[in-house]
């Protein structure tokens, strides 16, 4: 089967025999391409909801695959046991549940080596969470599709200090590879972050004149990021 951009970048991530839990499943592309592919022994597929979960079982039905995949009903890590899996996939959804659903089982978390995560929004908070509980950022991916932006985190446990606090916003493994979106992730930001200045213009409040002196230091960073990459 062929996967979209984004789920190919994911996968492209998973190490090759590693034991793999999909957390938020929902179709079933991820772990039905694992397994065909030979990349993973074993998927353990969850979802809360059970809608999602009846997609995937109709899916891996069409497949040969019913035996290496588990399909599990439920919430976040508490679907496996610790030390089951050694790679974990948390994709799709937002920063800050993937946080909540890293942070609730903290034993479960800590069994697990890899942990490959995008999320569609809040990334920021994301790093800040994983550089605050020793995670390192082995490597970053950015991919566009349907003209948005993802960005896509490998990590694993270990200890990694964090240079400069623009590198929450924008990962510093970006940088460091040179992802050839980066200019233009970075430009789309600049000019979201614009837009929000220009609505915030005539706005009196202390908290609006605290989020434009926030929202210009923002500008002034990235442009800084944008200039660092351009000279390299
Ligand atoms: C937008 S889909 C993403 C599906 C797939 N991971 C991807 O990246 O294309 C998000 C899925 O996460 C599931 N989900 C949301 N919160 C969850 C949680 N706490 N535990 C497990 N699954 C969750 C939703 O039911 C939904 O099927």
């Amino acid at each position: 089967m062929k996967l979209s951009n984004r789920l190919q970048a994911i996968a492209n991530f998973v190490p090759k025999n590693t034991i793999v839990g999909d957390i938020g499943t929902d179709h079933g592309y991820i772990p039905v391409y694992l397994i065909e592919n030979k990349i993973s022994k074993k998927v353990i597929a969850t979802d809360i909801s059970e809608n999602s979960l009846d997609k995937i079982i109709q899916y891996v039905k069409l497949t040969k695959y019913e035996k290496d995949i588990d399909i599990r009903l439920g919430d976040g890590l508490e679907t496996i046991k610790p030390f089951e899996i050694d790679t974990v996939i948390i994709a799709g959804m937002g920063g800050l549940l993937i946080r909540d659903i890293l942070d609730k089982d903290k034993e479960k978390r800590d069994s697990i080596t890899y942990f490959i995560l995008q999320p569609n929004i809040a990334t920021k908070e994301l790093r800040e969470y994983l550089y605050e509980n020793n995670f390192e950022i082995i490597d970053e991916k950015i991919i566009k599709e349907d003209k948005k932006f993802y960005e896509i985190i490998y990590a694993r446990k270990g200890k990694s200090y964090i240079a400069e606090d623009i590198y929450y916003e924008i990962g510093e493994k970006l940088i460091l590879n040179k992802d050839p979106l980066l200019k233009e992730f970075i430009n789309n930001k600049i000019e979201r972050a614009e837009k929000i200045l220009e609505e915030l213009e005539d706005k009196e409040t202390q908290k609006s004149m605290d989020r434009y002196k926030e929202v210009t230091e923002k500008i002034t960073k990235l442009k800084e990021v944008l200039q660092e990459i351009e000279g390299n």
